[in-house]
């Protein structure tokens, strides 16, 4: 086993190029955290590298970039845009372009090479790329273009109103041999590109969801490849998406336009695409959207809702519609998008739902549903892409013509139907995360999504295949209905689709239900990241809930390269401010429904930017949002008393929580002291330290108002729930004297509730945290492991591959019985929130500065006796891929002896802490650490062996110092609190920090 974990460190830690001058290699090169991305409209992009070696305490110590026009010159050692000449930094990430400035459209080619300890430099790195987009909205040349819409709005609740994809499409030839060819594209709505009969890119849900009244995302292309010269073709699909399909729970709670719940932005799809030619001779053409262009709707695509689902009518099928020679006679001219007029609909929100006199009350107000051309931005995010095809496990008959295919995995995305059929024979699927105990699809949670797709045969004789491009489910179970012949387990194939986003994480214990739950946190990320953070794929929500998403990013982190994704949603959530500063429960913000914020949820707008600081060193999101982040700090100034937060907004507090409640005045002045300690760290993370003293001193206010308002003198709180003890510590408002007693009476709290906890979204995201920095680790590894409701492992005994909503969403005693079906998706991933606790405590890796440019690892084994109902965590190992390289912990217990192997990317440093009473008993690869190469002893405490330690693999062993626990913790009765360990130092290394 040893020598396996010892293996995989060393397969981490082999470098991949060879070594050839000095002992580093530039690799993982990145511009905006993407790899040769295309259409680039920030005028300093970021450049990032990694450093990989072989040889421990690897460092770079100075650095060169070259930038070009042209990959020639590049390759000549010429840097004609750049050459920042030898800067004698260790900085690898963020390193802005500082070059000639750069035009539209112009392309940049970029290597780097790196000198190392010995001021030895390194080979280049390989060329990299990055193309600028179109910098001045004067520069579109093209027009949005739509069809003629002549339906009326629609305003039946009781209907659905489900037109049809358009396609548009153009030829155009050209003459001349070409040197470059770009395709710029955005729409209102969404868009899919062919050229000459093939897909540009293989991104879904292009451009993205913005709020389109203020700002759309546009993408750029490189189709050099894809021009013929014996004459093109281009093609557009463009259907509803987001700005005028049913969005959300508009239809449910009748608000929105006309209350139905779609034309949210505006009644009619439109779309904008730019061909940009370069030919060999200098000479330039543009070829954009306008009225020359031919559309349709004819075509296969007769419906095609996020929510309701794409039917799909195979016998209007166009074949050759993107290649040139179509005949499209028959098709309509394209007319501006503005020739559509301007319809008004009346637009309903409810507002003052508190208000004693009202009630809640709907205002509608009129609303021009007319094309209104939004400011145009480049798309910073990551494409929406089909990632892994998931093999169907079993096919049941459930009557005549009718089988539900079973995928074994919720998620969220589409499917490929293989079918044989005889023409115009049509077939109905439905989706599921679950089945009734009857073997019947459960739909009942998916309230208004009608999610079912329709497919109509041609009638090929040598069979079909199908898969939808405007809609996405989340699901485990397919039904299918009307079926022609036998179906196999060929006849559905799951396709998982998400944000790309790079990178991954693994994690690994003695515990295979903690592996499990890994699994299901990483399948419910993948399902709710798609193109922004949402609470649910399934229902009619899929919105940005950012309470949801401020309690989860951290985990995201780990599990994914989420710096590109987050930073287009952070736009989303800045420009989704309210007038008064407060951010919003959701970003986008299509309609409000109740108070327009949470508390808790508004704090997403701090807490969000402060962890992709700390996740990826990224200051300048910090500055991006700085300006709405102190408007929201002045209205959480101005709304609280005496420095206490207050109850206000929606109620919706500790979302979830089991049994008990914590106040609302509470929280929020819990997440008032945390977006203010965030804000004084971000504050002096840019420069501004005044600012930042006057967060402090704001800080100490709440400190001392909080003490005084809920700290009582016998070591409790006036708020004597799990959540406000496991709140008070996430947001350090335990004065230090006081944490042990505090610590103990949570830990108390936990015991009397037979060893269970009773928190909701906020307060089982800071619960276990809470406990292992107050000295209770065991009962948080034990609450992990437990199978007892609520726990994960309740959940994944009744079945679950996903984290769901509720822990007992489904109970095999009582099915779907406890809960409002409505209000039950089976992938909702704030209870998976542990995670950054799993990898930060438990495999103990974390940031010790921002970026991982230092790394705490730093692993909690509970002790060995600790839990009487299963063997407490005795292994584990875990990885990440972080923004400087992988980070490895993998640790075991064994015969008393505690082992840990860890991986540090080059160019870093570590702080590592051998649980041990005995220090100078540590050993490195068998050998005593006074004669190994990159380690330094730094201090002890009781139980604890500091150590410093250069980048590079390790194999630390030593004795253990973890004891029993001196009662083993169980579910079954309520115990005497255990003894607490030593509490977790706050006060190490000047870089250790807690979060
Ligand atoms: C969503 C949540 C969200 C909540 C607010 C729900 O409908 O699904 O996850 O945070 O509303 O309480």
């Amino acid at each position: 086993m040893i020598n396996r974990l010892i293996q995989s460190v060393a397969v981490l830690c082999v470098v991949s190029v060879h070594v050839s001058q000095g002992e580093i290699v530039v690799t993982r090169q990145r511009c905006e955290y993407r790899i040769d991305p295309l259409g680039i409209d920030d005028l300093h992009p970021r450049l990032s590298w990694a450093i990989e070696s072989s040889t421990r305490g690897a460092k770079q110590t100075a650095y060169q970039v070259l930038a070009s026009s042209t990959q020639d010159q590049l390759d000549a050692d010429q840097g004609d845009l750049w050459d920042s000449g030898k800067v004698a930094s260790s900085r690898t990430i963020h390193v802005p372009y500082e070059g000639e400035p750069l035009g539209s459209g112009e392309q940049c080619f970029w290597k780097v090479r790196a000198w190392d300890r010995d001021g030895r430099p390194s080979e280049w790195s390989p060329a990299a790329q990055w193309s600028m987009g179109l910098l001045d909205e004067s520069e579109w040349a093209a027009s949005y273009i739509s069809y003629r819409d002549q339906t009326p709005v629609f305003k039946n609740r009781d209907e659905l109103f489900l037109p049809p994809a358009r396609q548009y499409r153009r030829e155009f030839a050209i003459e001349k041999p070409i040197r470059r060819a770009m395709v710029y594209a955005t729409a209102l709505g969404i868009y899919e590109l062919h050229l000459n009969g093939q897909q540009v890119g293989d991104a879904y849900f292009a451009p993205g969801w913005t709020d389109y009244h203020q700002r759309a995302y546009y993408q750029t292309y490189d189709v050099t490849d894809l021009i013929r010269s014996e004459g093109n073709a281009i093609g557009i699909w463009v259907a509803d998406g987001w700005y005028s399909g049913y969005v959300g729970f508009g239809l449910l709670t009748g608000i929105g336009t006309e209350q139905i719940g779609r034309y949210t932005y505006g009644k009619t799809p439109s779309v904008m695409a730019q061909i940009e030619i370069e030919y060999e001779d200098g000479t330039r053409e543009t070829i954009g959207t306008d009225k020359t262009w031919r559309v349709t709707g004819d075509g296969p695509i007769r419906e095609a809702d996020f929510l309701m689902g794409e039917y799909y009518d195979a016998t209007r099928e166009t074949p050759g519609w993107t290649e040139p020679g179509y005949d499209d006679s028959d098709w309509g001219a394209s007319i501006l998008a503005e020739e559509n007029g301007d319809p008004v609909a009346d637009f309903y929100e409810y507002q003052n739902p508190n208000d004693p006199r009202t009630g809640p009350e709907k205002a509608s107000r009129p609303k021009n549903l007319g094309f209104q051309r939004p400011k145009l931005e480049a798309f910073p995010g990551v494409p929406v892409r089909m990632t892994q095809e998931i093999p169907c496990q079993s096919v049941t008959r459930r009557s005549p013509g009718r089988y539900i295919f079973d995928l074994g995995q919720n998620f969220a995305g589409t499917y490929r139907l293989r079918i044989s059929g005889p023409k115009g024979h049509r077939v109905r699927l439905r989706f599921g995360e679950m089945l009734h105990p009857d073997g019947r699809l459960m739909t009942e949670n998916l309230r208004k999504a009608r999610a079912h797709d329709h497919y109509i045969c041609k009638g090929d004789p040598a069979g079909e295949e199908f898969s939808p491009r405007f809609t996405f489910h989340g699901f485990r179970y397919v039904e299918v209905s009307d079926f022609p012949g036998e179906p196999n387990r060929d006849t559905i194939t799951g396709l998982v689709l998400h944000s790309d986003t790079p990178g991954g994480s693994a994690f690994e214990c003695s515990d295979p239900t903690i592996n499990r739950l890994f699994k299901n946190i990483v399948w419910t990320q993948r399902a709710n990241f798609i193109d922004l953070p949402t609470d649910c794929p399934q229902r009619d929500e899929r919105m940005g809930w950012t309470g949801d998403a401020q309690v989860y990013i951290g985990s995201a982190t780990i599990n994914a390269d989420v710096a590109a994704f987050f930073t287009k949603w952070l736009r989303e959530l800045m420009e989704a401010q309210r007038e008064n500063g407060v951010f919003p429960g959701y970003a986008p913000f299509p309609f409000q429904h109740g108070h327009d914020f949470g508390s808790a949820w508004c704090d997403a707008g701090v807490v969000c930017p402060w962890t992709i600081w700390q996740a990826y060193g990224d200051t300048r999101v910090i500055e991006e949002c700085w300006a709405p982040m102190t408007q929201f700090m002045d209205w959480r100034k101005r709304t609280s008393q005496g420095y206490l937060g207050v109850e206000h907004g929606n109620p919706w507090g500790d979302w979830l929580s089991q049994g008990e409640e914590t106040p609302l005045a509470f929280i929020d002045t819990a997440y008032f002291a945390v977006s203010t300690r965030m804000m004084a760290e971000m504050a002096d993370a840019i420069g501004l330290h005044d600012e930042a003293e006057q967060y402090r001193q704001l800080l100490g206010n709440i400190e001392r108002a909080f003490a005084e308002r809920y700290v009582l003198p016998e070591g409790r709180l006036s708020v004597d729930t799990q959540t406000a003890y496991a709140l008070a510590v996430y947001a350090r408002l335990i004065p230090h004297s006081q944490r042990a007693a505090l610590g103990d009476r949570l830990a108390q709290k936990i015991t009397s509730n037979q060893n269970r906890m009773s928190t909701g979204f906020l307060g089982t995201y800071s619960l276990l945290p809470a406990l292992t920095k107050t000295g209770h680790h065991d009962l948080a590894t034990f609450l992990l492991q437990s199978h007892e409701f609520p726990s994960w492992g309740y959940e994944i005994d009744q079945g679950a591959t996903t984290i769901w909503e509720r822990w007992d969403s489904y109970t095999l005693e009582d099915g779907f019985g406890r809960h409002n079906a409505a209000m039950n998706s089976f992938s909702h991933y704030a209870f998976g929130a542990v995670c950054e606790w799993m990898f930060q405590e438990v495999a103990g890796i974390r940031p010790g500065k921002p970026g991982y440019e230092h790394i705490i690892i730093q692993p909690n084994p509970p002790s060995p006796s600790s839990n009487a109902e299963r063997p407490p965590i005795h292994w584990v190992r875990a990885s990440q891929e972080s923004i400087r390289g992988t980070i490895a912990s993998e640790w075991r217990l064994e015969d008393g002896g505690f082992e840990l192997i860890v991986s540090i990317p080059a160019n870093t440093t570590a702080t590592v802490v051998i649980p041990t009473a005995h220090a100078g008993r540590i050993t490195e690869s068998d050998m005593p650490l006074n004669e190994v190469e990159g380690v330094r002893l730094l201090r002890t405490e009781p139980e604890r062996a500091f150590l410093s330690v250069r980048s590079g693999a390790y194999r630390f062993q030593a004795p253990s110092s973890t004891t029993s626990a001196p009662e083993a913790l169980s579910t079954s009765r309520s115990q005497t609190l255990p003894l607490a360990v030593e509490a977790a130092s706050d006060t190490t290394d000047a870089v250790y920090q807690e979060k």
